[in-house]
């Protein structure tokens, strides 16, 4: 039985009818990339207006991550505090996501008081459940550069699966967290280190290899891959976690004799989903503790932080008796490539966010990053000429080629009034179904975080539509002209509602074009199965919604990668 309304999805598929949603905290330490929104922002956007579209009361909630060693020694060699230096990303990621139309409903900071107050109150309960212990470590310490080495201030080899060049606190090549790198030598200078004395504290993460293990057992919305690759990782045995740095920038151990010390970056970051959320709820007079409980949580991430999000992060949470409650969804996408081959700043194998804006619109990349974007840890690769391809022929076109022939064949020959229609002969019949199971369709796959898929759906329903156009020819004005151009309009008007999560500007135009009011936005998920736009009504203005990719400013902006050319 197929059912064709609206509240179908919301009653059947959305368990919930609240949803927190996050996506891992961009450092404040450089700009936007294709990279960043390709497995994360993007994806998570999509689903968040999704989730507006069906009614459930949704909240984007994100935040610079803004502590940590990189930051520091970035902002002393510009001359500027650090606060300073992170208040000036922060600023310009928000502006360049705003520009890409990733709507965060709050874009706060990891080091607002509100985050330092929680992450001190979440170490002390941490602490006062058992959960913490201190030890004097021997740590890295450059006697050329006169401070201790933390974190990726030391490379070496990683001891798991030798890979050179590897971070001594993430291995990128097999993505764990070495005990003891090989081979060390200070990143700032090169050196080989030495050792020094030093007190830190550890986070006890072996104490929740059962309750980690059964936590990831029973959430039936985790990605199998990547449950399974976890639990090989508690299997093979978790290391406590040396939560604490001897750095200036940071949030400070709340305890005496702790002088000095802040938390690492990884002990502080994660919690901002939470204190963020509940500040940006709290100031709209919601009860964010309450909210967070009763609602989904989604974590947005990227596969390089699987062991953070899959074990440090619910750990925490389950060190304080699940207060705030773990994530339903973390959905864990691959890397983007470029052109095949690895992202690389220093060798500006990369596309800054704000510089493919000033190329194309953000809808054009948003087309394109979705639908190369599968619901897994396999990478995504951007292609220059896949891009050309996918703009010229899927979204311009299938797509917008559909629409500016249905919207324009009614402004030519019925002055942009709908027509009174005629009895619908079979392939009428067929197209009105067409608009009836679109909710149903697309709402399946994007329940399943399958936004790839779902577009596609989205575009195989424009390509029906074009063939049925071509198949009646309406502009022989023949016996069946008036029902076509009835239906046709009216799928438009599906069209605009179906793409509005993935495509929110053309979206918009579209309804604008098709003489509709006001916003197509929240809550009209099931709308689009209605055949919503009537006989008698009278249509916008039409005009082209898209200008095609042009091969040589494509061919200009691949020389614009890498090395220069001389
Ligand atoms: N800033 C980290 C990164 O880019 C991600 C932090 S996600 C957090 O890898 F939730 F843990 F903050
Ligand atoms: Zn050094």
């Amino acid at each position: 039985v197929k059912l064709l309304n609206s509240t179908f999805l919301l009653e059947n598929y959305l368990m919930n009818k609240r949803a927190i949603i996050t996506s891992a905290l961009p450092y404040a330490n450089g700009e936007i990339h294709l990279g960043h929104v390709a497995s994360t922002y993007l994806p998570a956007d999509v689903t968040t207006r999704f989730l507006k579209q069906n009614g459930v009361e949704a909240y984007y909630v994100c935040a610079s991550d803004d502590f940590g060693t990189p930051i520091l020694i970035q902002s002393e060699k510009q001359g500027k505090t650090p606060a300073d230096y992170v208040a000036h990303w922060n600023k310009r990621d928000y502006e360049d996501f705003s520009a890409f139309n990733i709507d965060f409903d709050y874009f706060y900071n990891t080091s607002s008081s509100e985050n330092i107050a929680f992450v001190q109150d979440v170490f002390t309960k941490l602490n006062d459940a058992g959960h913490i212990y201190q030890k004097e470590i021997i740590q890295f310490y450059c006697n050329n550069d006169k401070k201790f080495l933390p974190d990726r201030y030391v490379t070496g080899i990683c001891p798991h699966c030798k890979a050179k060049d590897q971070y001594s606190d993430l291995c990128e090549s097999c993505g764990r967290v070495p005990e003891e790198i090989i081979d060390p030598k200070c990143s700032l200078c090169g050196t080989p280190p030495t050792k020094e004395k030093t007190t830190h504290y550890f986070f006890k993460l072996k104490n929740f290899a059962d309750s980690l293990s059964k936590w990831l057992e029973e959430n039936e919305h985790l990605q199998k891959d990547v449950k399974k690759y976890v639990q090989n990782w508690i299997k093979s045995g978790l290391i406590d976690w040396d939560i604490t740095r001897d750095i200036s920038w940071g949030v400070p151990v709340p305890l005496d004799g702790a002088e000095g010390k802040v938390f690492y970056g990884w002990f502080d970051n994660h919690l901002a989903y939470i204190s963020t959320a509940l500040k940006f709820l709290n100031d709209k007079g919601i009860d964010g503790k309450e909210f967070w409980n009763s609602a989904d949580i989604y974590h947005f991430i990227g596969k390089d932080i699987v062991y953070h999000h899959f074990l440090f992060l619910p750990a925490m949470r389950l060190g304080i008796n699940s207060e705030y409650k773990l994530p339903n969804y973390i959905p864990t996408r691959g890397h983007l490539t470029l052109e095949g081959k690895k992202l690389s700043k220093s060798r500006n194998w990369y596309i800054g966010l704000k510089q493919f804006l000033g190329y194309y619109p953000a809808d054009y990349l948003r087309y394109y990053l979705i639908s190369i974007n599968p619901y897994s840890q396999d990478d995504l690769n951007f292609d220059w000429d896949d891009f050309t391809t996918r703009i010229n022929s899927e979204l311009i076109g299938n797509f917008g080629n559909f629409v500016n022939r249905a919207l324009g064949f009614t402004k030519k020959v019925f002055d942009g009034k709908i027509p009174e229609i005629e009895s619908f002969d079979e392939h009428d019949m067929e197209a009105e179904q067409k608009i009836k199971n679109l909710a149903t369709d697309v709402g399946q796959l994007m329940e399943q975080n399958h936004i790839d898929r779902a577009l596609k759906k989205i575009m195989e329903f424009s390509s029906f539509y074009n063939q049925y156009f071509q198949h009646k020819e309406p502009w022989k004005k023949g016996p069946g002209t008036v029902n076509c151009v009835f239906l046709s309009v009216n799928a438009v008007r599906t069209l605009a509602i179906a793409i509005s999560s993935f495509m929110p500007e053309s979206a918009q135009k579209i309804w604008n074009q098709l003489g509709l009011n006001g916003k197509v936005n929240d809550n009209m998920w099931g709308e689009m199965s209605e055949l919503g736009i009537s006989s008698g009504h009278d249509l916008g203005e039409a005009s082209p919604l898209f200008v095609r990719v042009d091969a040589d400013d494509v061919t200009k902006y691949k020389k614009q990668l890498g090395p220069s050319e001389k």
